[in-house]
């Protein structure tokens, strides 16, 4: 595996790797892997000629009192983990070569942004894509693979590479999740004993309410106070919101009579964590 941190260098790798034949799939972080990272990877590892993964914690999105300076970091840690699963080029750029003074251009997606976390995260969305078109116009890959963990990114993200004619496929993966069900996020492990146990009640909300839909509930209302209800017992954990949503759309479902997206985000603690699942049919 090669660790390289400039623009220039990361080219000069794919480039060598395009020479060879290899086609690229591509696994943009934000570092501090789990196994939700790896799993991305692994997809890319079984379907590509060779895998690029950036780390890049990236400023622009996060707002001013988010929790950036203490976003977990753990270099050594990742180059392990991505060595160990067949990575051929992990991309460390530091902010500068990211964001050389003087830069002035971001990309925006109009409206998918305002909705769910665009609503608590202004600017959030247009960090990410921003980053995101600018790492795709570095890295060059056929198939970019991201999470469903992050529903909404990677709607916005297919929008994105739509809109722009981007040359990349947009592969989403389904959300890895810890034994009782809570998905796995790099801020996890800053939850106290008793805020991880607490955690699991997103899982289970969006459970009993993916059950009720099953069972033929339509009244997107009704699920939505499903959710609620069922975080509402839980005393360390309070919702920021809660969202029975088309999938594609992002908007509110009054009636579920196709597939729907069940988000949520909550506080858990100080920590902000989101978790999702879809009804209606089986991926994003
Ligand atoms: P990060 O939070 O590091 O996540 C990187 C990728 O891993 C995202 O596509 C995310 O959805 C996926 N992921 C995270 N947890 C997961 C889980 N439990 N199961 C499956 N996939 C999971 O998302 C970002 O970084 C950034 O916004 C980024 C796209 C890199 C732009 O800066």
């Amino acid at each position: 595996m090669h660790t390289v941190e400039t623009i220039a260098a990361v080219r000069e790798e794919v480039l060598r790797l395009r020479t060879a034949g290899r086609s690229i799939g591509f696994v943009p972080t934000m570092g501090a892997f789990h196994e939700g990272h790896l799993s991305l990877m692994r997809a890319a590892r079984r379907e590509c000629g060779a895998v690029v993964v950036s780390v890049f914690v990236n400023p622009t999105q996060f707002s001013p009192g988010e929790d950036f300076d203490r976003y977990p970091r753990d270099l050594a840690g990742d180059q392990e983990l991505a060595a160990a699963e067949d990575v051929d080029i992990l991309f460390i750029p530091s902010t500068k070569e990211m964001y050389p003074p003087g830069h002035a251009t971001t990309v925006h997606v109009a409206g998918l942004t305002g909705r769910l976390c665009g609503k608590d995260r202004p600017g959030h969305f247009r960090g990410v894509t921003t980053v995101v078109a600018k790492l795709f116009n570095i890295v060059g890959p056929d198939t970019a693979y991201f999470g469903q963990k992050d529903a909404q990114q990677a709607v916005i993200i297919r929008r994105m590479v739509s809109d722009l004619d981007t040359r990349v496929k947009v592969s989403v993966l389904p959300i890895v999740r810890e034994s009782d069900g809570l998905a796995m996020s790099s801020r996890n492990r800053y939850l106290n004993p008793e805020e991880r146990q607490a955690a699991a009640v997103l899982y289970r909300a969006l459970s009993e309410a993916r059950a009720a839909v099953e069972a033929g509930e339509k009244d997107g209302k009704k699920v939505h106070r499903l959710v609620e209800e069922c975080i509402a017992g839980e005393k360390l954990v309070r919702i920021e919101y809660v969202a029975v949503v088309d999938p594609d759309t992002l908007e509110l479902l009054e009636r579920i009579e196709g597939p729907a997206l069940l988000a949520v985000a909550a506080r858990v603690g100080a920590w902000r964590l989101i978790d999702n699942c879809i009804v209606g049919r089986d991926e994003l």
